[in-house]
């Protein structure tokens, strides 16, 4: 019989390997489409509100309107910033990254929570509500106070991403600005076994928690092969130099020259590629849609230089398509966010995900344990 362990078996990075089956989500790379609960994104992207996106994902279905209500009206009395993670935000360093005061901010709210032992299905949901529904107190709050500014208290009477725009910004915010951050945190949601959500669900296998499985997705999530790729897409726009006074064709001459030279470099281009989707990702059309509606509203065409010559320098070199975080990096600089803040704000989004698989893992587990095949010295004994 074969050793399972044997060094000929081993799939790196997991890459291919089927680890557990999930109703949450289907990744489809054939026909470059994502389901939600069997929904297609895009079309929950265009006709829903995060606040209906995020029921669905808890719940297998859109909710009829007393169910949005009671989801609203729980979201609402969660969102202030609750006291001690005020105080434990405001002890720590100013040049401290938001993904790591994020991370934290979690971790002391799992332990604040009065249901913070108890892991029944219906607990887990009033937590996983309960965090997502402070999540935009969070990282406003945290941005604000980087740039020396005070809290903004919540506004019962905006929706859960108005709310969040009020609360970073202190401005209540237009229409289509609120729109184009709705479809990002309806995109940014759920995307089955990614590095993040496999992480939460590693941590669940034990019978954790779940705000440790949320707490370790986070620090999943904040590197740049994943969901820090928002924030460095936004970096590579930098060191390229946005050029405001710039024309759209000017700013991709100098893109397409960047791309040509990182390449050569070998270098890693962030929001470029992705593990499943080899021919562009699904998510992609919809973002970029949104961020030419910003593009438009904020009149910085520049930026689409920019975007459009990086995109035509990497598909001619390599034929390697844009990722959902390179659109969404951009969009959120145009809304005005910090850098630094962009993927927080994913954070809040991707809560509902992690915790719809949070609850699938708890409701049939099994201790995620792979076997390791062994490459080191051979027995030996001590001298
Ligand atoms: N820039 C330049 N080259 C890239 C690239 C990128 N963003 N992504 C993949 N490639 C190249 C690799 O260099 C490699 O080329 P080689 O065979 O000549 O060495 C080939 O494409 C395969 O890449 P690999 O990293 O092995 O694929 P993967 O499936 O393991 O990686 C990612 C997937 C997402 C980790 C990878 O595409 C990446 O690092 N992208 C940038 C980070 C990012 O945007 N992450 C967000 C994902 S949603």
């Amino acid at each position: 019989m074969t050793n399972p362990a044997s060094l000929t078996n081993v799939r790196k990075g997991l890459a291919g390997v089927v680890a557990d089956s999930t109703a949450v989500s289907k990744v489809n790379t054939d026909t470059n489409s994502l389901l939600y609960r069997g929904y297609p994104v895009q079309e929950l992207a265009a006709r829903c509100s995060f606040e209906e996106v995020a029921y669905l994902l808890w719940n297998s279905e859109l909710p009829h309107a007393a169910q949005l209500e009671e989801l609203k009206e729980q979201e609402r009395r969660s969102r202030p910033l609750n006291a001690q993670v005020k105080d434990t935000i405001d002890a720590l360093p100013i040049t401290a990254h938001p993904m790591d005061v994020c991370r934290t901010a979690v971790s002391v709210l799992g332990l604040l929570h009065e249901l913070a032992e108890n892991s029944s299905p219906e607990a887990n949901l009033t937590k996983a509500i309960d965090l997502w529904a402070a999540m935009p107190a969070v990282v406003a709050y945290d941005q604000r106070r980087r740039r020396g500014q005070d809290l903004i208290e919540p506004r019962d009477d905006l929706d859960y991403s108005a709310n969040f725009l009020w609360m970073t910004f202190g401005e209540e915010p237009v229409d289509e600005v609120v729109e184009a951050f709705n479809v990002s945190m309806i995109l940014y949601a759920e995307h089955s076994f990614n590095a993040s959500t496999f992480t939460a669900r590693v941590v669940t296998s034990t019978l954790s928690d779940l705000h440790s499985a949320v707490t370790a997705a986070i620090g999943a999530l904040k590197g740049p092969l994943h969901g820090g790729a928002n924030e460095a897409v936004m970096h590579t726009f930098d060191e390229i130099g946005v050029r405001s006074e710039e024309s759209m064709e000017e700013a991709a001459v100098r893109a397409r020259a960047w791309m040509e030279n990182a390449l050569e470099q070998r270098k890693k281009v962030m929001g470029f590629g992705h593990r499943v989707y080899k021919h562009g990702d699904s998510r992609v059309p919809t973002m970029k849609a949104a961020l030419d509606k910003m593009i438009a509203h904020y009149g910085r065409p520049e930026l689409l230089g920019l975007y459009n010559g990086l995109e035509q320098a990497m598909d001619q070199a390599k034929a390697i398509k844009p990722n959902l975080d390179y659109p969404t990096g951009p969009t959120y600089h145009l809304m005005g966010f910090d850098t630094p803040t962009f993927t927080p704000i994913f954070v809040a989004s991707r809560i509902t995900g992690w915790t719809a698989h949070i609850a699938e893992q708890f409701a049939e587990n099994s201790l995620i344990r792979p076997l390791s095949a062994y490459n080191g010295f051979d027995e030996r004994t001590l001298a």
